[in-house]
């Protein structure tokens, strides 16, 4: 019990795991009853940074299970008297949590806490620095599978935007690899490209509309402002001149593809109101597949065992 059952990363999984978390998800949506939830269960979220859909949607997949749900609230928590995230951690354990659904601005910061944990204490990463964010790759992989069917092996995917910075590009890639797909380009200004060997399988590309060319999938990414201040992107009006997802660019794809922005979006900036709002989005399905991604992961970690 324990181990197996968080879910740090995408890597490491195998394909029949994340296709089976899926599969859950799908049946939650249908109206499936949690099954064989330890009586007393609790969760608890663990959020030094700022969240709007990932911890609403955990509380709210909490709640679908039946479980109690513990929500902490950094900015009226004992960090502001100097208190660690460690010791924050420990305190709300010893109170009787059974799962923590972490969220935190250094990488491996949930390793870290995996390493200080109770055996049985069990973690989900809602998002650590900018290494990974597996329940948005899950919930993403969710609606592509809605949209485009089970063999994702034909498929081809433009992932666009600050790729280099993005837990939620790094997860959606892995998770995207790992189902099979073998059409992956990921777009952006060269500053804003990861390393070739962070993402192999991908085709890294600086142009846009070669990116989009003939695409089934517009994954875009929010620009994270601070990359101005930092001197990565001149203008917010260049980048979207040359890589905001509008009407015309997206004339470029497939005539049936679909365009998912994991949110909060800079509208006008990476994405057109016409388009995020438009036949095409599927921005909001995104969100819905939240809860019961996050319901389906949150069984399985309160179940502690990965079958
Ligand atoms: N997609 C995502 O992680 O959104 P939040 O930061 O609002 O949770």
């Amino acid at each position: 019990m324990g181990q197996d059952a968080n879910l740090i990363r995408i890597d490491g999984l195998s394909e029949a795991t994340l296709r089976a978390l899926m599969t859950r998800a799908e049946a939650f949506i249908k109206g499936a009853p949690a099954a064989n939830i330890p009586k007393d269960a609790c969760v608890s979220t663990l959020f030094f940074e700022p969240s709007t859909r990932t911890k609403l949607s955990f509380q709210r997949a909490a709640q679908r299970l039946g479980v109690d749900m513990l929500s902490f609230d950094v900015a009226n928590s004992s960090t502001r008297k100097g208190e660690t995230a460690l010791d924050t951690f420990r305190n709300i354990e010893a109170m009787g949590v059974d799962v923590f659904v972490v969220r935190h601005h250094e990488d491996g910061a949930v390793d870290a806490l995996v390493a200080h944990a109770n055996k049985g204490t069990r973690f989900v990463n809602a998002g650590d620095g900018r290494s990974n964010h597996p329940t948005q790759a899950l919930l993403d992989m969710m609606t592509l599978q809605q949209n485009k069917g089970q063999d994702f092996t034909q498929l081809r995917v433009a992932i666009v935007g600050d790729v280099k910075h993005s837990r939620v590009a790094r997860s959606d890639y892995q998770a995207l690899a790992l189902l099979g797909v073998q059409d992956i380009r990921v777009c952006g200004p060269t500053q804003l490209l990861p390393a070739a060997d962070d993402m192999p399988r991908a085709q890294l590309m600086d142009r846009l509309d070669d990116a989009l060319d003939g695409v089934d999938v517009v994954m875009t990414l929010r620009l994270q402002r601070e990359r101005m201040e930092e001197g990565l992107v001149d203008s917010l009006e260049n980048y979207h001149a040359n890589f905001g997802i509008s009407e015309a660019r997206l004339a470029r794809a497939a005539a049936d593809a679909i365009v998912m922005h994991p949110g909060p979006m800079n509208r006008g900036v990476e994405i057109e109101d016409a388009v995020a709002d438009g036949p095409q989005s599927r921005i909001l399905q995104q969100v819905r597949n939240g809860v019961y991604a996050r319901a389906a992961v949150l069984e399985r970690a309160l179940r502690g065992t990965c079958d």
